[in-house]
């Protein structure tokens, strides 16, 4: 599917790999509707990029807001193309830390955003884009989503963050079988160690020996090379129903 005239959502649109995702889309011709927590980021995205975005604010996990998302994006630009789940959390959390147990809350919170938010979003916007005429190619439409190398290597602090993506990568391959029929794709990426605002704010030499260990390249990946590989996902059809590292060949260690 070309993204030239193609109507897109990116979940975590006003940030990092999301915002990087927004602003790739809108550069090919496309449009974009950027569905955010933080509505100061995202109206200023929106803004900057004029015409060709929105913002609308939501919460991933509640069910409502994923209707309304879609729904402002039919209004909008008349139709729903392309879904990019970028929208996530991932405070680091022992099973056992200093105080006990980890509340049983917090582990359901990470889960809540970046599994059941994810799904929210599919379930919604597929039911749209089954509706649409397909391209010559038979294709609906495409959904992506991010999932991390913790999913198949997941740190000591992350047991949450780990099992929230590794459920995103199980949830692949059913889906994809599933809109088959549609001409609906599904794919998700598994990013490495990205320069997002959360690594931003370490200082400088934090941030190089963090990406010293990347085999190559030998540094953090940039947005925009998350970017490009959903547009990469969008225009290869044979593309489905399998997660791509998009890593440097890195493999975390333990802790
Ligand atoms: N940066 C990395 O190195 C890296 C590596 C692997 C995976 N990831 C994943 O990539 C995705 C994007 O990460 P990032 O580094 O760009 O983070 P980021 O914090 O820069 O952006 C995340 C965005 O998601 C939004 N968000 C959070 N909770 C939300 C909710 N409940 N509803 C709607 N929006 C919500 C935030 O407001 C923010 O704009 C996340 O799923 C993250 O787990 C990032």
């Amino acid at each position: 599917m070309q993204i030239k005239d193609h109507v897109g959502i990116v979940t975590g649109g006003a940030s990092g790999l999301g915002e990087a995702t927004v602003r790739r889309l809108v550069a090919q011709g496309g449009k974009a509707v950027i569905a955010d927590m933080n509505a100061q980021r995202g109206e200023a995205l929106a803004k900057e990029l004029g015409d060709a975005a929105r913002f609308v604010r939501c919460d991933v996990g509640v069910d409502t807001d994923a209707v309304a998302v879609v729904q402002a994006a039919q209004e909008a630009f008349g139709r729903i193309d392309i879904l990019v789940n970028c929208a996530g959390i991932g405070t680091p959390a022992k099973a056992v830390g200093k105080d006990g147990p980890l509340p049983l809350a917090q582990f359901e919170k990470i889960i809540k955003v970046n599994l059941v938010g994810s799904f929210n979003l599919i379930r919604v916007a597929a039911a749209a884009m089954q509706g649409q005429q397909p391209n010559d190619l038979g294709e609906r439409g495409v959904i992506i989503n991010t999932a991390s190398v913790a999913a198949y290597d997941g740190q000591i602090g992350q047991p949450a963050y780990a099992a929230s993506k590794a459920g995103v990568v199980g949830m692949t391959l059913p889906l994809a079988r599933e809109f088959a029929r549609f001409g609906i794709r599904v794919v998700t990426i598994a990013p490495g160690l990205f320069l997002t605002p959360l690594l931003e704010s370490l200082p400088k030499e934090a941030q190089d020996s963090l990406g010293v260990q990347v085999p190559f390249p030998p540094r953090l990946g940039k947005p925009d090379e998350f970017a490009q590989m959903v547009t990469s996902i969008v225009d290869n059809v044979m593309l489905n129903g399998e997660t791509i590292r998009l890593d440097g060949a890195i493999r975390m260690a333990p802790k």
